[in-house]
């Protein structure tokens, strides 16, 4: 086991006002992030055009074979950058050989935007296009899929990152985005099966090689003392991480892109932060005197594995002696759900009932719903997951799954989530963003999120207010999704 970092973490709040009168340079500060400065620039449209599609990647190396892997863009894993308010204008052209679309998960953008094939718009098929058109309405660290068949469109490759900036008091050194995913290759670089019975009846089906941005690890240099802000997203089908840092200061800076008060990756703080399939975590780290290095470091994995690290070099940042101060983001615009009224709802994840249910009160045949049913691209014969005991039903089952609840657009909700499995779900909800109230088996920070992760037989509660439309809430392992434990719901305006 790799050693910790348990250096000094000067953070906000409680921990800096015991040591702030002491021999430190910098004044305790408050664990209120700065308000949001109006934006001075004016806002642009970034017309842009996805042909997603089969090219060749060198995913084992320069010197080996090549993969056909499923992109977006020439580039595997694209990071588009844009400005909050900024206008997205993207033509998707489906050159693949079954329908996809584009779901931008964690925005808050209007229903009809979400790319979820028949809940929210039609499958594009071979040939087809789609084109969405909307305005970031969030800052953060995005990112972006297909709805059907994702452990294998993903899993060849399907995925591309999306960086809203305006967020930021300060300007760091460097903005540098880690994109975890693991492949399931074979030694001559062809697939191996996405899908396994075992895997997707448990934690899901783990990839042959692990990988940082398409590539082996992340090793980059640095000048000592200089801060790099961290864009860490998980985008592995299946894989839990647990992130900490070593051999440098970082504090935990926003989750799933919204701004949290900073808190220290130490013993002063949170040791490590764990990242269930689908979400992200800004950090900011300090890197070491000359010599050094900063780690950032996965130990849920039976042996540590190293994501990424910065290796100090050259002539020393200016400011590098003085204490750091990871306040680098002002607060979001997140609405506030009214916790006297809120509306509370109970949602039990668990393995489905050997008997699935059958929803007597189906939608309508004539919904496009119903053929979702007839799809077995987004679902899959097995059905393993339930929410409520509810299963969204295998391709080939004859009614349609009603929505798991109905909610008032502009009302309160908490939702109270329960993992009755041995197994860990990152439980994501579309076109929201949730306050993270309280988490069984751990202590947290207060924060924001779109998915949060339940451990085995733990409760969460969140909560928000609803926007009108029709949501999927599920799970984002993805075999878990395919095989049942997937819903929606209605949010009536
Ligand atoms: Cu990334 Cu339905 O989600
Ligand atoms: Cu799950």
């Amino acid at each position: 086991m790799l050693s910790r970092r348990r250096a000094l973490g000067l953070l906000a709040g409680a921990a800096a006002s015991v040591i702030g009168g002491s021999a430190l340079p910098s004044p305790p500060r408050p664990a209120i992030l700065p308000r949001r400065r109006p934006q001075r620039e004016a806002a642009r449209t970034h017309d842009l055009v996805f042909r997603a599609a089969k090219r060749k990647a060198r995913l084992l190396g320069p010197d080996g074979p090549e993969t056909a892997v499923w992109s977006y863009t020439d580039e595997l894993f694209p990071v588009l950058r844009a400005r909050q308010g900024d206008r997205m204008s993207v033509t998707l052209r489906n050159e693949l050989p079954q329908h996809t679309s584009v779901h931008w998960h964690g925005l808050r953008l209007p229903n009809a935007m979400d790319g979820v094939q028949y809940l929210t718009q039609p499958p594009v098929q071979p040939g087809e296009s789609f084109h969405y058109d909307f305005t970031l309405a969030d800052t953060g660290t995005f990112f972006f899929h297909p709805h059907c068949n994702e452990s294998g469109q993903v899993g060849h490759g399907l995925a591309g990152v999306l960086v809203v900036e305006g967020d930021e008091v300060r300007t760091p050194d460097a903005d540098i985005v880690l994109a975890v995913k693991d492949w399931r290759l074979n030694p001559d670089g062809t697939w191996m099966e996405f899908v396994t019975p075992q895997g997707a009846a448990r934690a899901g089906t783990f990839g042959t090689v692990r990988q940082v941005n398409g590539r082996p690890g992340f090793v980059q240099a640095a000048r000592p003392g200089s801060e790099i802000r961290v864009r860490l997203l998980n985008l592995d089908s299946s894989r839990v991480l647990e992130v900490g840092v070593e051999g440098g200061e970082a504090a935990l800076i926003a989750v799933d892109g919204h701004p949290l008060p900073p808190v220290a990756l130490d013993a002063s703080g949170v040791e490590t932060w764990r990242m269930g399939p689908a979400m992200r975590v800004d950090l900011l780290v300090r890197v070491p005197p000359a010599g050094g290095a900063l780690r950032i470091v996965d130990y849920f994995s039976a042996e540590p594995w190293e994501i990424a690290r910065f290796e100090s070099a050259g002539e020393a940042r200016p400011g590098a002696r003085r204490s750091f101060d990871p306040l680098i983001l002002s607060a979001a615009d997140i609405l506030v759900p009214d916790m006297k009224r809120a509306e509370r709802l109970p949602f039990a994840f668990s393995a489905a009932s050997s008997s699935i249910t059958s929803f007597a009160e189906g939608l309508d045949p004539a919904d496009p719903l119903t053929k979702v049913l007839m799809d077995s691209l987004c679902v899959r014969d097995e059905t393993y997951w339930a929410i409520n005991k509810a299963s969204w039903p295998a391709g080939g089952h004859l009614n349609v799954p009603p929505p798991v609840a109905v909610l008032k657009a502009g009302r309160s909700y908490v939702f109270e989530l329960m993992n009755a499995t041995p197994h860990p779900h990152p439980i994501h909800l579309h076109g929201h963003v949730f306050k993270v109230l309280s988490t069984s088996r751990t202590k947290l920070p207060e924060f924001h999120a779109d998915t949060v992760l339940l451990s085995p037989k733990e409760r969460v509660e969140i909560a928000f207010v609803a926007a009108p439309g029709a949501w999927m809430f599920h799970c984002h392992i993805l075999e878990h999704l395919e095989t049942g434990m997937m819903g929606w719901l209605r949010v009536e305006a």
